[in-house]
This record gives structure tokens, sequence and C-alpha cells, in this order.
């Protein structure tokens, strides 16, 4: 059956970076409904298998199918990288877009013939996916990726802006990987979390390039296209979350600015 523009639109991660995601839609897209999915008990993902990613994110999808989402966005690199495919096969009769996608069409219209470094996590680097997107697109782009596993699990606890993750942060910047390179892809989207700490390794001399933006534009152009824009102003925002923890309702709370109910929604039961 076809979607209609009243119903929500689905958003998972494996905690709160997403909601950077999640945040960027809500303002490019303020009418909309938005049921958000933290899968908290499964994180971080980026040192998991892509079998075991798999495996959340089917639950996870069929969780907001059941809540009848209309479109489902991944944000999360990891997940893209490991389920993207497999969700579009298991949920077929509605859109499932995910982050990275987005970003290659940015850095191909920017980025020919240049020099780009990428920090994600173990699963995303390892999958190799930036690097056969940009390989694709024949524009000349060299892909420089550093695995950075120690960030997300930081932010996740809330666990930056302190001496000690400017300290980690620097270390992993300065590795050989990412030694002259023109601008740098955040392919994880706990990461903007920590845009500031990283202008200022580079002394904001740095392209910093992070998809929460472009990820709620391609949204908007696809509902657009569909004429599947909410214009009745539902705007109701639900969070789900497969594990209850406080810094996951604390960080809720900074992104949208007002209380929050959390649902446990367990995955297995
Ligand atoms: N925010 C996710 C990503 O973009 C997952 C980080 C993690 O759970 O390891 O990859």
């Amino acid at each position: 059956m076809r979607p209609t523009p009243e119903q929500p639109i689905g958003i998972f991660d494996s905690g709160i970076g997403g909601l950077t995601v999640a945040h960027a839609i809500r303002t490019e897209l303020p009418q909309e409904n938005i049921i958000y999915f933290g899968d908290t008990a499964h994180l971080p993902y980026g040192d998991k298998s892509e079998a075991a990613i798999q495996a959340y994110s089917v639950k996870i999808a069929d969780a907001l199918l059941k809540k009848g989402c209309k479109v489902i966005v991944i944000a999360c690199n990891s997940a893209s990288s490991a389920a993207y495919e497999l969700l579009k096969e298991y949920a077929r009769h509605i859109k499932i877009i995910n982050v990275i996608d987005p970003m290659i069409e940015l850095v191909a219209n920017r980025f020919a013939n240049k020099h780009i470094g990428l920090i994600g996590t173990k699963r995303t680097v390892q999958s190799g996916v930036y690097a056969r997107k940009i390989e694709e697109l024949n524009e000349g782009i060299t892909l420089h990726s550093l695995a950075t596993p120690l960030l997300a699990p930081m932010i996740e606890e809330g666990f930056f802006d302190n001496k000690i993750s400017h300290e980690i942060i620097a270390q992993y910047l300065a590795e050989p990987e990412l030694q002259n390179i023109e601008a740098l892809i955040l392919a994880c989207t706990h990461y903007p979390l920590i845009k500031s700490e990283i202008n200022d390794y580079y002394n904001n001399q740095m392209t910093i390039l992070d998809s929460s933006q472009v990820v709620a534009v391609a949204l908007r152009k696809y509902l657009d296209e569909e004429k599947l824009l909410n214009s009745s102003g539902g705007k109701q925002h639900e969070f789900l979350v497969s594990d209850y923890t406080d810094s996951f309702e604390a960080s809720t709370r900074i992104f949208f600015q007002k209380t929050v109910h959390l649902e446990r929604y367990p995955l297995w039961s």
C-alpha cells in the first residue's frame, strides 16, 4: 500500500549519533512526525560484525514499519554500510535512505581531483563502501580513511569537550593517513558532536563534511517528488530505545529542547 503524507518518518542509529541527523531533518522538515529508534542495547555498532548489524537493522525496521513509517532513514554509517542493501529488499514498499549516498553526491560535486580524508567506525572503514563509491565516480578523488573506534563510545558517554577528548581527537587526526588532505568526511553520525573540537585542531583551516544536512535535503527532495510531504503539521516526535540509558535521555533533550519521553522497545523478548 502506498504511504500517506501524515505517516511518520522513521530514523535509527545505535544511539545518540543519529539525533544529529534527526535534528537536521526536524529543521528542514518542521511539519513532519518523527519516530527515532536508538539501539542503545547494542551500541557501539562500529565494532560489530556485518551480520550482527544486519540482524539489528531488520528488527528495527520491523519496529518502525509497525509504527507506520512512510520512509526509513538509516542515520548511521555503520548500519548504512552493512545493512542498506538488505533493508531495501526487506522493506520494499517504502523508501530507505542511507547517510552515505548524499555525502558521495556532495563530494562528487565539490572535490574532483582532490585528496579527501575520512574518519569513521571500524565497520564503516572496513566495509570500503565510501572508497568503492568514490572510485565509481571517476572524478579523480583520492580517499584516505582512518578508523577511529574510540570516538563514538566516548561521545555516547557525553565525554567530550574536555582535555582527554582533545587529546584522543588530536592523536587520531595526526595519523599519517590523514595528512595532506583538503577536506575531512565525518563518516559517523556521532562525530558532528565533536565538530568544534575537530575544527579547533585544524584552526578552522579544514573543510569538515558532515552528512546531517545533506541527508535532510535528500529526504525533503524524495518526499516532495513523491507528494509525501506532510502539510497537516502533526509534529509529533517519538523516541524508542532498545535499552534505557540516562545519557541517551540527556542528549535527546539537548537536541529536542523539551522533556522527552523515552519508550523502551526491546528488540528481542
Ligand atoms: N553513529 C553510528 C555511525 O554513523 C554508529 C557508531 C557506533 O555505534 O559505533 O557509524
